[in-house]
């Protein structure tokens, strides 16, 4: 079964052909950072033009790279929220056209479910092992939950505040770093010491699996302000370091918690802040030998073939297309 995922819910345009869930045919993203660079942040209305500009020469270069015929797709599955309901629309529109004009279903996936079926994509799905716990840290989510199996979540947590990649953001514009946030601090913070300032993420009352991440931003404000002009240039590495280390520390130490509590056999974790290379080695030293399985770094970014993939499996469970009228949600949330 052939199917051509579509992403359009933020700020990266994509279409991919996924074979039977698992095979990556090409999967094409096309970024704007270039447009949001200068607001520090995505621009909802940009977005949505960026996008309707160029779905369909990702999907014919999709194609290309897959090297099918639109004909040979059997299946279209698309990104139907939560996320900017202008950049929902065009994928959203662009799958619904394609599914009256080649006779073919579609269906609508949520993108943050498909976060974490990424990190299943490469797996052979008779070996995995549930309940398993699910962490997506991403831009605008952050969240666990029990995974019973593929489509059938508990949620265990999640923030109450600002999602983990939007705090990397908001500090790497205080340090005065490029957009795309997270990437800059992880760099800057690679030259810096992570004991050097006790920051701390925070805790949520009688919510222990519960995250907040808007205190330990201020925390990183205020230091920053006092700081003396001479010494701020090299504060700075220390304060990204001890930054990185107290929100990926946060993380790793409710993850250990949740997988004792809530008897998890493997975990799974997806999304933009999951890349973090010192995320992952924190959870690496904490975990041992507990079966931990990372997206590859292409598929923790927004990407169709997570779209693609997810399709596929909600398809075989449901093999009807979605109705026509089927609208974006911009506020769906996993459950
Ligand atoms: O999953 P994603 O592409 O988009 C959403 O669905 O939100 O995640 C993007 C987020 C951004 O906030 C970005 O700063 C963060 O992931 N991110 C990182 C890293 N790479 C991306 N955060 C920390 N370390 C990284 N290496
Ligand atoms: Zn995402």
């Amino acid at each position: 079964l052939f199917v051509l995922g579509i992403e359009s819910t933020c700020d990266e345009t994509s279409c991919a052909i996924v074979e039977s869930g698992h095979r990556i045919l090409s999967n094409i993203v096309a970024s704007q950072e270039d447009i949001h660079e200068k607001y520090g942040g995505v621009f909802p209305e940009l977005a949505s033009r960026r996008h309707l500009d160029v779905i369909i020469p990702v999907l014919k270069k999709a194609l290309e790279t897959a090297n099918i015929r639109l004909q040979d797709i059997d299946l279209i599955s698309v990104a139907k929220g939560p996320g900017l309901i202008g950049a929902l629309m065009i994928g959203m529109n662009t799958a619904k056209g394609l599914s009256v004009a080649l006779q073919k279903p579609f269906i609508g996936i949520n993108h943050v479910e498909a976060h974490l079926y990424a990190a299943m994509m490469n797996l052979d799905h008779r070996t995995l092992s549930f309940p398993a716990l699910g962490i997506v840290v991403s831009g605008g989510h952050t969240f666990m939950v029990k995974i019973l199996e593929i489509g059938h979540y508990q949620l265990i947590g999640t923030t109450q505040d600002d999602a983990a990649g939007e705090a990397f953001d908001k500090v790497a514009v205080m340090l005065g770093l490029p957009y795309p946030g997270g990437p800059s601090v992880e760099k800057l913070a690679s030259l810096g010491n992570p004991s050097r300032y006790s920051f701390k993420a925070g805790y949520v009352k009688e919510r222990p699996f519960d995250f907040s991440f808007s205190g330990i931003k201020t925390n990183v404000l205020y230091t920053l302000k006092s700081l003396s002009p001479s010494c701020l240039d090299v504060e700075k590495k220390h304060i990204a370091a001890s930054f990185q280390e107290a929100v990926c520390g946060d993380i790793v130490k409710k993850s250990l918690k949740a997988i004792q509590h809530f008897g998890c056999k493997a975990l799974f974790l997806g999304g933009g802040v999951s890349q973090n290379e010192r995320l992952r080695h924190l959870f690496q030293m904490s975990f041992g030998s507990f079966p931990i399985f990372w997206p590859s770094k292409a598929l923790c970014l927004d990407n169709a073939a997570m779209i693609a993939g997810l399709g596929y499996h909600q398809f075989l469970k449901r093999p009807f297309s979605d109705p026509l009228d089927l609208e974006p949600s911009p506020r769906i949330s996993l459950l």
